[in-house]
């Protein structure tokens, strides 16, 4: 198995690669389920009761496990990947990231169940939306088989750190960056992909009550041919702005208008949007279609459009204007909306506000669809529901 050597002119290289990018050291090793990783086991591993007790921390984000993978391309080519100990990484102040912002991202989460059974749910889909992001900021692609062998590696070697608290995961946080120290407006001549984790509960402080939207009309969130359906760390960066305006008017998240027309609801800062219309088997569920490439395909999104149809209800992706929503609930037909996303899973939204008025839904508690297709999609995470559509992937 090779090991990374740190080639080529170090002044034109990302200084940046602690030992673990270096040669092999004599306590590392490869495992057979996942070859293309070599494992250097952390020497300062936290112990159970440190552990214990961070696990408890539940600010999203906050804690971080005893590991992380990185697999560097160089040379056109991908590299034997790392599993290290959990720590920072040392950037040349001309790394191109730094400057230019090539940089993606996934999020997706490990369960642990009842009987002690670890998985992961649909990384395939996240490998290639990282694959995909990747293409549209002129990244090289991370094979999917190689982003599921490093997130089967991760946590099986931290599997201690899967927690086992209702509404709790593993969250994890696959990434690449563009590593060349050069100043140079273009792709680079390296990457570093990194995947480390996080023990996680809820995404928002207030845990599951409804969340206030405001609804900007002073900023967008991508315009069409864009990088809108890229999960790029520049989409995350332009949102903080309007993410503070919705703060000072209250509220806990932005829903953003289409960029042209300032008309059709898009999605939030980081989760997508849905409306329900119509209470009980009647209900429809709508939400924004794809089609025109500013909206993330959320792997939530997708699995509560294949739920809701099993439930019973009818889905609808397509283009929802604000007027729509604003005179269905005048008319009272729009029953609930909520917000989907891996860290966010399925939060109701208590209100939509804006310089229209507001929309006030179940402001106290989430309401019944939004309530059912949380059972439902938690419930196979958590494998308290059936795993119909193989969804699980069994890490130990
Ligand atoms: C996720 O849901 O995994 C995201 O990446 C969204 C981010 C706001 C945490």
């Amino acid at each position: 198995m090779l090991s990374f050597i740190h080639g080529g002119d170090s002044r034109h290289t990302t200084q940046a690669l602690p030992s673990r990018f270096h040669a092999q050291p004599p306590g590392s090793m490869t495992n057979t389920s996942h070859p293309n990783i070599t494992v250097h086991v952390s020497s300062q591993c936290k112990s159970p009761e440190e552990r214990e007790k961070l696990l408890a921390n539940q600010r999203f984000g906050s804690v971080f496990s005893d590991h992380m993978v990185t697999i560097r391309w160089v040379d056109g080519a991908w590299q034997q990947g790392e599993l290290s100990a959990y720590g920072p990484l040392t950037l040349s102040p001309a790394t191109s990231t730094l400057h230019y912002g090539q940089a993606i991202f996934e999020g997706l989460k490990a369960y642990r169940h009842s009987d002690g059974k670890i998985v992961t749910f649909r990384p395939e889909m996240n490998a290639r939306r990282f694959a995909a992001s990747a293409r549209r900021l002129a990244m090289p692609e991370l094979p999917e088989e190689r982003f599921i062998e490093a997130i089967d590696a991760l946590v099986q070697q931290d599997r201690a750190w899967v927690p086992s608290a209702p509404g709790t995961s593993l969250y994890l946080r696959p990434l690449m960056f563009a590593a060349e120290a050069s100043l140079g407006v273009k792709p680079a001549n390296e990457y570093i992909m990194v995947l480390f984790a996080s023990p996680v509960g809820a995404y928002f402080a207030s845990g599951s009550a409804p969340v206030k939207l405001w609804v900007t009309d002073e900023h967008v969130r991508a315009a069409p041919h864009g990088t809108g359906a890229a999960k790029c760390a520049g989409n995350y960066a332009a949102s903080l702005l309007a993410q503070a305006e919705a703060k000072e008017k209250g509220c806990d998240q932005v829903l953003y208008l289409d960029a042209i027309q300032r008309k059709y609801v898009e999605e939030l800062g980081g989760m997508n949007f849905f409306a329900v219309l119509r209470a009980g088997q009647s209900a429809r569920l709508v939400t924004p279609d794809l089609k025109s490439g500013t909206l993330l395909a959320g792997v939530t999104r997708d699995s509560i459009l294949r739920l809701a149809k099993d439930l019973g209800y009818s889905v609808e992706e397509r283009p929802i204007s604000l007027d729509e929503l604003r005179s269905a609930y005048a008319d009272g037909s729009l029953q609930e909306a909520f917000a989907c996303g891996t860290a966010a899973v399925i939060t109701a939204i208590g209100s939509i506000t804006g310089k229209f008025g507001a929309i006030k839904l179940n402001e106290k508690q989430s309401g019944p669809i939004t309530d059912a297709l949380y059972q439902e999609l938690y419930g196979i995470q958590a494998g308290t529901k059936p795993d119909r559509y193989n969804w699980l992937r069994r890490i130990c």
